[in-house]
């Protein structure tokens, strides 16, 4: 009660304290737990990191292998689900599959209403099921059937062979690859209080399900401003690709983003006024990938020539605009053979460890229902008019 103070965004307002994820904007310095991203990504697991951010400290190899088989234990899906996927149109978003079957989720585990000793289980289901479902949408837009998990292969290649492998052969998966993603995965893995993040808090906060909690966030990071920026980067490249691979031309367009409604994507962030780290990671990483892979990608050119054409513009420059995580990983997706509209589910498969460690953690700091205030603007008190007399 009392003043309000007006902060439309939340670009000042802290609403929690975390012991997660450290970010310095202006630095570019971004830590899970108090590692340096550049060495996660170098040395680590997807599923240690995930481990790390969940429960505070790296775990020792018995934890890890306890957590690991855990996972691999629980990759199926329940067949009912199949059901429910089955009633989706073919054309439908990956991303709308993805946050309906999450939110159904809660329907099949009823006992995570009140979690109370079960909270490791959904979580562990959660880790474990993603992967399985997201593959589920990309067979079926190509009519092909669905592969079942195979509880023999580690998280990456389990994720991959569900993706790629055809009942006609048999897929191998390619370490370089396997390295690539598992890379992609660690550096979208937290982020502290993105969108995304604050809305698994914001529901989590009324105490509702752990499921529940993650399809919203997931709903949440399908915006194109936030993790479906992924996808129309790509798409934006491609059109500038048609278009005769003209950079400035876009760069233009993107200085009067007032008038002209455009934007560069994958460019600018909220909180990084100086080089995103991990899209420096990401930059690099996409070069070593495509050459490694012998795939030649001129998108990978114009996105460079685009991201060169901006940093000397006096409009970029001056608002601290750079390329940001979204901006390169599209490119090494590709050159993985994931296509375009399955791009915000790979940052979607990464980012769950982060929302479950940060709802966890808001339920053992006993955070308080996240209840915004608002200044009024509308009328001040009028008399009811019968509809007849309107
Ligand atoms: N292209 C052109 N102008 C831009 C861009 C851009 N990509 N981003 C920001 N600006 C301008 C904006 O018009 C404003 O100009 P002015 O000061 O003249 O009004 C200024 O820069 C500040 O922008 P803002 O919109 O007030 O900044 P914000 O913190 O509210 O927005 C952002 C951050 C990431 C939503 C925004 O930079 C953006 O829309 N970027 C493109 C979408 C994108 O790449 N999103 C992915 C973000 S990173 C990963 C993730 O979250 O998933």
């Amino acid at each position: 009660t009392g003043y309000v103070t007006l902060d439309r965004g939340y670009k000042n307002t802290g609403a929690t304290k975390s012991a997660i994820t450290f970010l310095d904007g202006e630095q570019g310095i971004l830590q899970y737990r108090g590692y340096s991203i550049e060495e996660l990504a170098a040395k680590a697991s997807f599923l240690e990191v995930a481990y790390l951010l969940i429960y505070g400290e790296l775990p020792t190899q018995e934890q890890y292998a306890t957590f690991e088989t855990a996972i691999r234990r629980h990759t199926l899906v329940n067949e009912d689900m199949r059901k429910i996927f089955d009633g989706f149109p073919v054309s439908a978003h990956p991303m709308s599959v993805l946050s309906s079957l999450v939110s159904a989720m809660s329907a099949f585990y009823p006992d995570a209403q009140d979690e109370k000793g079960s909270e490791d289980r959904h979580i562990i289901r959660l880790i474990a099921k993603l992967p399985t479902i997201a593959t589920w949408s990309y067979k079926r837009s190509l009519g092909h059937p669905t592969n079942y998990p195979k509880n023999n292969l580690d998280y990456i290649s389990n994720f991959l062979n569900m993706m790629f492998a055809l009942p006609v052969e048999e897929y191998k998966v390619d370490p370089v690859v396997a390295e690539a993603l598992n890379v992609l995965l660690i550096l979208h893995a937290d982020h502290e209080q993105n969108c995304s993040t604050s809305t698994v808090r914001l529901v989590g906060s009324s105490q509702a399900n752990l499921y529940s909690s993650i399809s919203a966030g997931i709903s949440a990071l399908w915006g194109p401003l936030h993790g479906g920026a992924n996808q129309e980067v790509i798409e934006m490249l491609e059109a500038i690709k048609a278009d005769g691979g003209d950079v400035s031309k876009y760069v233009d367009m993107a200085k009067n983003a007032k008038t002209t409604g455009f934007r560069l994507f994958g460019f600018g962030h909220r909180v990084y006024k100086n080089f995103d780290p991990r899209a420096k990671i990401i930059k690099k990483a996409a070069d070593d990938v495509l050459s490694k892979l012998g795939v030649n990608d001129p998108v990978l050119e114009i996105a460079k020539g685009l991201e060169e054409a901006a940093l000397n513009d006096d409009y970029f420059v001056q608002r601290k605009l750079y390329p940001n995580v979204d901006f390169y990983s599209g490119i090494i997706y590709r050159a993985l053979g994931i296509p375009t509209n399955m791009f915000t589910v790979m940052f979607a498969i990464g980012r769950l460890p982060g929302w479950i460690a940060q709802w966890k953690e808001m339920r053992e700091t006993k955070e308080p229902i996240g209840r915004p205030r608002q200044i009024y603007t509308g009328a001040t008190l009028r008399e009811f008019v019968p509809i007849e007399k309107r």
